[in-house]
């Protein structure tokens, strides 16, 4: 297998922790390179059901190599509770098997009391977001005030910064009413955290390199999506970091040089959770997933938003991430539609645009131009190959690769690791 980066292509959930998982079985190594414990991909493998949120989703295999990698913003506490979850279930995460780079950025709890008060203070115009810091981690980062992982290795060194940040942190929490820290209470809070985990903690980059050299197969697993990448997404909608497949070089020190593949997964349709524009938003649809039990967010819990499938944003996606392949997942969705549609481009002010605008007036006018294409309507989730799969699903396939201008090779049809087709 080649070196792969799987990235979403819409605004997240598309099922990217299931491709993983999938092809991980013939990878050495799994890295995450950016995003936090905002993140939540679902596995199902051998019956069990599995959430991961900062631990790629390699983990689940044995002999496999995982990172997190310089570019994620890392929770410690979150993360040892995802350990220990993975251990109660009898998933092995010691040292050899999970490695975090020192220098990740670290999530402290005032970083998510940041988060919740500039949520509250945006109103009717808040983001949605996770609530997990991640806008404010990524924003002390920048701002070169942020904690690495490796500043937490000496308890004095981690004192200091964290009271120096605490200064401005606290000044910005009390305008808000908000519960303020002291350094005692950020540690200590922390420590325990911090002692679980340093036996994980290395210079993860050479580790990477070696495992490039010595030939082995590396898989970069993307969290969130495309049009949540704060340069290519529906700003200011959007999470904190490159979501698109340049964040997995900058987020893991391997080069773009060492990348052979990419592959972009989206869901046969569209969803997105949190606020933002999303022009193919369908009421009827959302409500026929939820009364399914379907497409409800695997961090928050909230109902996602769902619509048909917007070729705009796929057409854009694979552009800025140079897909190489696309996944489609949760074909089997669609399996009892009469009718489905897809949208091919944005009408705005009279105008046909192929592309998604960068002006926010401009989201409000679009309205999408859509395709009809017949359903199937019939079961595909027992389907094992392409040839099994109906006339009419193949054929929305083959439509949707070519407004893709990718190939189509990995079909969802179930959320178990057998319910996945190779074209
Ligand atoms: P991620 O964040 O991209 O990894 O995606 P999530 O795990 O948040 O959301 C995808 C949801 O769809 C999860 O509940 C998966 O179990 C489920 N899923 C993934 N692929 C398929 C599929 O092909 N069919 C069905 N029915 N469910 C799928
Ligand atoms: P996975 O990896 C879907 C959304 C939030 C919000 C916006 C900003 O499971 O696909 P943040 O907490 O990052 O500051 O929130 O981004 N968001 C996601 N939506 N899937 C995710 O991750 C997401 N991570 C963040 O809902 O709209
Ligand atoms: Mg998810």
């Amino acid at each position: 297998m080649m070196n792969t980066i799987i990235c979403g292509l819409q605004w997240g959930d598309e099922g990217k922790g299931k491709i993983v998982d999938y092809l991980t079985e013939t990878a050495d190594v799994v890295a995450r390179g950016q995003g936090g414990n905002n993140a939540g991909h679902t596995v199902i493998a051998n019956g069990t059901k599995y959430v991961l949120h900062l631990i790629p989703s390699g983990i689940l295999w044995e002999g496999k190599n995982c990172i997190i990698g310089n570019g994620v913003v890392m929770d410690p506490v979150g993360l040892c509770k995802e350990i220990t979850t993975l251990e109660e279930a009898g998933i092995l995460v010691d040292a050899a098997k999970l490695q975090i780079s020192d220098r990740a950025h670290i999530v402290l709890p005032y970083h998510r009391e940041l988060d919740a008060a500039r949520e509250a203070a945006l109103g009717k115009n808040k983001i949605g977001t996770t609530k997990r810091g991640i806008g404010p981690t990524y924003a002390d980062k920048a701002n070169r005030n942020g904690l690495r992982l490796a500043d937490l290795m000496c308890e004095t060194t981690a004192r200091e910064l964290i009271e120096i940040r605490l200064a401005d942190a606290n000044e910005t929490l009390s305008r808000h009413d908000l519960p303020t820290f002291t350094t005692d209470q950020v540690w200590e809070e922390i420590a325990p955290a911090i002692e679980r985990l340093r036996p994980h903690v290395s210079n993860t980059i050479p580790a990477l390199h070696k495992a490039w050299k010595d030939g082995k197969t590396i898989l970069f697993e993307g969290a969130q999506g495309s049009f949540l990448d704060v340069d290519f997404g529906t700003y200011p909608f959007v999470t904190s970091s490159n979501t698109t497949s340049g964040g997995a070089c900058t987020g893991s020190g391997l080069p773009p040089t060492a990348i052979e593949r990419v592959v972009g997964v989206c869901k046969a349709y569209t969803t997105r959770v949190g606020s933002g524009p999303f022009i193919t938003e369908n009421d009827d649809i959302s409500e026929y997933f939820h009364a399914r039990g379907m497409e409800f967010g695997a961090t928050t819990g909230r109902p996602r938003r769902c619509g048909w499938l917007d070729m705009v944003l796929i057409r854009y996606a694979c552009m800025v991430n140079g897909v190489t392949d696309l996944a489609v997942t949760i074909l089997d969705g669609l399996d009892e539609r009469e009718t489905i549609q897809v949208c091919t481009a944005y009408e705005i002010d009279g105008e046909r645009h192929d592309y998604p605008p960068a002006n926010r007036a401009a989201w409000d006018k679009a309205t999408p131009v859509y395709e009809t294409l017949p359903g199937w309507q019939s079961d595909t989730t027992g389907a094992r190959s392409w040839d099994d799969l109906p006339e009419n699903a193949k054929a929305y396939l083959t439509r949707l690769g070519e407004l893709a201008g990718a190939p189509v090779t990995y079909i969802g049809n179930g959320p178990e690791r057998e319910q996945t087709i190779v074209v």
